[in-house]
């Protein structure tokens, strides 16, 4: 088989509009769309000019993929209650966060077909710079899926279970928390009535510099300097956000072992 050419794709959330999408553009047939709530199921297929259901009954016994791009915690019972109908099919789910090994036990083909992005609604993916993460339990089928994310984007990896566990926990760090901490800097300006804008330049400096070397090579600030007066300011002055104190101490911390952080304050019995 060279590519598929009677994909499905199972849920109409934010993964399976993105892929659906790019899939149809590169010229590969999503021919049918099942989800289990009609709205967004009824759209998603109309985009991609294929057939909608919410019955897993229904799956086309022709399908050669599957994509199963719902909820991570949905991934084991979607993929059971779909099993009778799609047995021929090779099965991949998209989560970064959960073992390929949860399909085996329903499909002779399965695996894992996880991009390596942050994917919102808002925002068209940038394709050629997402990394696709593939894992299958055939040479055959790592190959072919190998081959359709070069076809729809330009990064293909392969990456196993004990691996994508572990890159998922990086990702977490890279992205949510990261991205956590500019909504706490965010929150802070704005208490002081401080435009946003102006820590953007020192954000993309940010990530400029860890981009261009090791981030813990380029780590600056009160903590690496050891600077505990400066710290210890800065901990009175968020002595109303008592969950951003901790964070800003355990951070302080992970960045600097050896510095000198003041006790911290005990919570008040109510
Ligand atoms: N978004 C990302 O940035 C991203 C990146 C990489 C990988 N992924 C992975 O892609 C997968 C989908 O994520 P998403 O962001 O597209 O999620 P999403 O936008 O929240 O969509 C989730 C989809 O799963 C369906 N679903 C949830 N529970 C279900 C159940 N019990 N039975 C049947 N369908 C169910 C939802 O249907 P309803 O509308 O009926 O609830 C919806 O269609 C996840 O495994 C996620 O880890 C996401």
């Amino acid at each position: 088989m060279l590519t598929p050419n009677k994909i499905v794709i199972v849920g109409a959330g934010r993964i399976a509009h993105h892929l659906g999408k790019r899939l149809r553009a590169k010229g590969l047939c999503v021919t049918q769309v099942l989800s289990r709530s009609a709205g967004p199921g009824q759209e998603l297929a109309a985009e991609l000019r294929s057939e909608w259901s919410d019955r897993w009954s229904d799956i086309h016994p022709d399908a050669d993929w599957v994509l199963l791009a719902v909820r991570d915690d949905a991934i084991e019972e979607v993929g059971a209650a779909l099993a009778p109908y799609a047995q021929a099919a090779l099965v991949t789910h998209t989560s970064g966060a959960t073992q390929g090994a949860v399909l085996e036990p329903y499909f002779k083909r399965s695996g894992v077909f996880y991009p390596l992005q942050s994917f919102s609604t808002e925002r068209m993916p940038v394709w050629s710079k997402i990394p696709f993460c593939i894992d299958a339990r055939s040479e055959a089928d790592v190959v072919l899926l190998m081959k359709v994310a070069k076809i729809i984007g330009n990064l293909a990896y392969r990456v196993n279970d004990d691996q994508r566990s572990v890159l998922h926990v990086a990702a977490v760090f890279a992205n949510n928390f990261a991205n956590h901490c500019f909504a706490i800097a965010e929150k802070i300006m704005e208490e002081k009535g401080l435009p946003f804008e102006l820590l953007h330049p020192l954000m993309e400096e940010t990530l400029a510099k860890a981009l261009q070397d090791s981030p813990a090579r380029m780590q600056t600030g009160p903590a690496m300097r050891g600077d505990t007066d400066t710290i210890r300011r800065h901990l009175e002055g968020l002595e109303q956000h008592p969950a951003w104190r901790e964070l800003y101490r355990g951070m302080s911390q992970s960045i600097n072992p050896a510095v000198r952080l003041p006790a911290a304050k005990r919570q008040k019995k109510s």
